[in-house]
């Protein structure tokens, strides 16, 4: 099985959460965790043709995916970002995907208070229009705050969800 795993951080919640979800999936094949802006720069944001598993994965910005304006929120925060470029939503709106990839969404987002909606799913609306099949259901890890990291346990949880997602997607 090839896995590629597509993320976008501000602060670097999603890109932890992102490289346990690689660590997880890694015992079943190939995996490559990939940056959104990378893989933009370096390919035109293409997936291959021979991925297998297709796993997207951003903050929860405004109940959703980031827009320009919520990147712009964050970047008023003072701290080094991550994703400086697109984000998952521009890649999803010009991205192709293999015919027959299976997919999964997941998201970082706070979950005190509990807020309304999450990345994961305008991301798996996004990728069912796109083709392919699901894989899992959205997946959400939660967060300290806007830039305090993942909560405890979080991380061993996107470990083991990689883990169950190459399970299920790895025949
Ligand atoms: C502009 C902005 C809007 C946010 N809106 C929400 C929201 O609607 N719901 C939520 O649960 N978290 C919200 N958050 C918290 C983010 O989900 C949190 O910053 C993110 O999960 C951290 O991931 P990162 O370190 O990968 O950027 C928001 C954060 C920012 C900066």
């Amino acid at each position: 099985m090839k896995a590629l795993v597509v993320y976008e951080s501000m602060f670097g919640a999603t890109q932890s959460a992102a490289e346990a979800i690689g660590d997880g999936l890694a015992p079943h094949g190939s995996v490559r965790v990939v940056e959104v802006g990378a893989l933009a720069e370096e390919s035109g944001g293409a997936v291959g043709e021979d991925v297998d598993l297709l796993v997207v994965g951003g903050p929860t910005h405004a109940f959703s995916m980031s827009r320009a304006n919520t990147r712009e929120d964050a970047r008023k925060e003072g701290l080094p970002i991550i994703s400086t470029g697109p984000g998952v939503r521009e890649w999803l709106d010009g991205v192709r995907i293999p015919g027959g990839v299976a997919w999964a969404a997941f998201d970082t987002k706070v979950s005190t208070p509990p807020l309304p909606g999450a990345a994961s799913k305008s991301i798996t609306k996004e990728l069912r229009k796109l083709g392919g099949r699901m894989a899992a259901k959205p997946m959400s890890f939660a967060v300290q705050g806007k830039a305090g990291g993942l909560l405890d346990g979080e991380l061993e949880r996107a470990k083991a969800w990689g883990d169950q997602l190459g399970r299920t997607a790895g025949t």
